[in-house]
């Protein structure tokens, strides 16, 4: 039996790793979960998988699931304390990081130093501070197990640990909701019209964060973390069909992909299982009832979130951690209505402006320069 821990566990990575759970009763046991504010949803989780442990976002929705359990053995925390007691005082081995944005970084740190292993599908934990986290993980000897689709590709491509025999990574991009409209058409787009992603069903967040390319930049950087390359080896292609879900070219120029129908629970399981493999509720895929895969050459000046991602991480120290906070803040408006698709852009290039990166930022720093840039991009009128 596996002991995991998710946090996350009411969003879209956090149900569809406990639908992979729930298929292999036998392997997996669940010691803690943590949400933010859905109550009903985790009250059912809890029923189910019998957790010791939860945390809920605030005190209000913890009473709400604590007047619900009364006389359950599951224990319930709130607040940044609680989530980080989540992810670092059960027994659990992995801990699957499946909530949204760089409020990740200080429970993925304190699982790491835990000594737990991390089934990493909170890309912006690894953007905003990937020096610290990749230097706690190898202090710690824990494995941070890639959870997004183009890094578990990357991750199962790679037969072995030599950096050194590969030439360069491609990771594909469907092109989010509005890969085939121009820039003058992205102007007036609506957010129901950009939550309509044509391949992935996902959190709000990062479905906006596909149409932007941002998601895209964001993966960029931490693929730059997990695997060690430089970015000058790192690619990005448009492949609109989403089934090859990443590939690595080896210095014989031999290239290696791997495939599968868009869907999560295959690297999400990867990730609980490795280094094995299980049998997967996930379709089989045929590729003759797909015919054909079409590839295009990324285009920098259409999505200028993810030229700037590849700036912001070739500049390193803090511009990756402006870069994340400046989107989060950014996508936040757009969701609320109060900016248009467009100005997310402009927010990350006006917030980036006024940043002097710092080389090797400390924890502190990080979260003071991540609120600054919050700060600005929030205030920002446009
Ligand atoms: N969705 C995908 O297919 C996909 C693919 C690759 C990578 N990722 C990455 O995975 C992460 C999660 O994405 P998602 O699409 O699953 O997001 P999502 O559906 O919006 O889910 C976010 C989760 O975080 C929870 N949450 C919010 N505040 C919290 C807090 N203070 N403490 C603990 N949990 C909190 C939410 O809880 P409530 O709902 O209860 O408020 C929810 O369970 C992101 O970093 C994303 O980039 C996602």
């Amino acid at each position: 039996m596996k002991r995991i821990a998710v946090l996350g566990s009411t969003g879209s990575i956090g149900t569809q790793t406990l639908d992979v759970v729930a298929h292999h009763p036998d392997r997996f046991r669940v010691e803690a979960l943590a949400a933010g504010r859905n109550v009903a949803l985790v009250l059912e989780q809890i029923e189910r998988f019998r957790p010791h442990l939860v945390s809920m976002s605030d005190r209000e929705a913890a009473e709400q699931v604590k007047l619900a359990l009364s006389g359950s053995d599951t224990r319930v925390v709130y607040g940044e304390e609680g989530l980080i007691e989540a992810a670092a005082s059960t027994d659990a081995e992995l801990v699957v990081t499946a909530m949204v944005g760089s409020q990740g970084l200080k429970p993925t740190l304190a699982a790491i130093e835990a000594g737990k292993h991390i089934g990493l599908a909170n890309k912006e934990t690894l953007v905003s501070a990937g020096h610290l986290v990749k230097e706690a993980a190898k202090r710690k000897d824990v494995m941070l197990l890639p959870v997004d689709s183009e890094h578990s590709a990357i991750f199962q491509c790679m037969h072995r640990d030599a950096p050194q025999e590969i030439a360069k990574i491609v990771l594909t991009a469907s092109g989010g909701s509005f890969r085939d409209k121009t820039r003058e058409q992205l102007e007036g787009v609506t957010v129901k019209e950009a939550l309509a992603h044509p391949n992935w069903s996902m959190g709000a967040k990062i479905t906006i964060d596909s149409a932007t390319m941002a998601n895209k930049g964001l993966e960029v950087i931490e693929a730059h973390w997990l695997f060690g390359l430089s970015y000058d080896r790192i690619e990005v292609v448009i492949h609109p069909e989403s089934i090859i879900h990443s590939f690595v070219e080896f210095v014989d120029r031999s290239v290696i992909a791997q495939l599968g129908l868009p869907d999560m629970r295959v690297p999400i399981q990867y990730a609980l299982t490795y280094p094995e493999r299980a049998v997967s509720p996930s379709r089989p895929l045929d590729l003759t009832e797909i015919g054909k895969l079409h590839f295009r050459k990324m285009d920098y000046e259409r999505f200028p979130c993810l030229r700037m991602s590849f700036e912001c991480g070739r500049l390193g120290g803090s511009a990756p951690t402006v870069f994340n906070a400046a989107n989060e803040i950014a996508v936040s408006r757009f969701l609320n209505g109060e900016i248009a698709f467009l100005d997310i852009e402009s927010i990350i290039e006006q917030v980036l402006e006024k940043h002097d990166p710092v080389r090797h930022p400390p924890l502190d720093q990080i979260a003071e320069i991540d609120e600054w840039a919050r700060r600005i991009a929030r205030e920002m009128r446009l």
